[in-house]
């Protein structure tokens, strides 16, 4: 495993992250999920993300138990606060970012987070309160960096001008070969201030692995066919995707390497790309797609995938 400097922090995270987005806690039972764990630091990962609202507490209360009995200078860990735990509890105003970040550490059984960051914006609190509270965070030593995940150009642009107040290090866009929007906006914007990127679903949800066929049912253990995981797969899974994907596999063959390892070097082929988030099922998911890190692609390949999905 290759590790990454997050930003200007002094965070240095594995190539290879393990999110845990409808997986533990929800999806993914307790054995499956701490096998998933197990095999992540077997495999060099030491960086896991996750978010109060995940399972709405229940990935955090995962973390907590999975990751107990680990030293905790082993691992970086981050998680996240902004969508609504209850109708009255959301947003990123002061009284919220205390609240949620110790219920968050409560259940992640710590005393820290290595990183604290913003869902998305919250137009309902002024940015000021928000960057004030969140220095506060940092200087109480709960938190040690901040981050945001899909906050626009000009959103991000106006927080850095706050920069007094409290420093973002670290920026989760969604990013595959399937979802390029943040590449001229986010990505050079943060490049010139110090803010890395931690890209979620580089696998577009296991679609980029192309075990999803056209005009097949998707495998019967498949996300996509999971009652409690399958709710954001649909543009996925649509024929045209699909088209793009077997359009990927001979470029893949060519390449000597296998669907997921492309996508996956496809993502941290960019400098500014931290560490790509992977999210796994079970646990021979995480080793596959740890062994990624390293894995170069030509300028032929990438040529070759651009036309494929253009
Ligand atoms: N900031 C945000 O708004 C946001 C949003 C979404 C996610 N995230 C973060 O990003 C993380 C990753 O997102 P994601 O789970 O969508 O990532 P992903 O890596 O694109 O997809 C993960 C899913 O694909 C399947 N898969 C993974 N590797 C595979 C392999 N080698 N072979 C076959 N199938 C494989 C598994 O599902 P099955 O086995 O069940 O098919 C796995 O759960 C999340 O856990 C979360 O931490 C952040």
């Amino acid at each position: 495993m290759k590790y990454r400097k997050l930003g200007a922090s002094d965070l240095s995270v594995s190539e290879i992250s393990l999110g845990s987005w409808l997986t533990f806690g929800a999806g993914v039972d307790d054995s499956a999920g701490r096998a998933c764990v197990d095999a992540a630091f077997d495999s060099g990962i030491n960086f896991i993300d996750t978010s109060n609202i995940y399972g709405i507490g229940a990935a955090e209360e995962f973390l907590g138990r999975a990751l107990k009995d680990r030293k905790r200078s082993s691992y970086v860990l981050a998680t996240k606060l902004y969508f609504p735990m209850t109708d009255a509890d959301k947003g990123l105003s002061r009284a919220q970012i205390r609240k949620q970040l110790d219920a968050s550490l409560k259940r992640l059984k710590t005393d820290f987070v290595d990183l604290y960051q913003c869902h998305r914006y919250d137009d309902e609190t002024p940015l000021e309160e928000t960057m004030e509270a969140l220095g506060e965070a940092v200087k109480s030593g709960k938190v040690r960096w901040l981050g945001f995940s899909e906050w626009s150009p000009q959103q991000i642009a106006a927080a850095l001008k706050l920069s007094g107040l409290a420093k973002f290090v670290s920026s989760q866009p969604q990013y595959s070969i399937l979802w390029r929007q943040h590449e001229p906006g986010v990505f050079p914007l943060c490049a010139a201030n110090g803010i890395g990127q931690i890209v979620w679903s580089p696998l577009a949800q296991g679609v980029l692995t192309g075990k999803y066929k056209r005009g097949a049912p998707p495998p019967a253990d498949s996300r996509a066919m999971s009652p409690e995981m399958s709710g954001f797969m649909s543009r996925w899974t649509a024929d045209g995707v699909l088209a793009k994907v077997d359009r990927l596999r001979p470029i893949a063959e060519q390449a000597g390497m296998t669907l997921p390892h492309l996508a996956l070097a496809w993502v941290l082929r960019r400098a500014e790309v931290s560490s790509a988030i992977i999210g796994a099922s079970r646990p021979a998911q995480v080793v596959e797609n740890a062994a990624a890190s390293g894995k170069t692609l030509t300028a032929d390949v990438l040529k070759a995938i651009d036309a494929a999905v253009a």
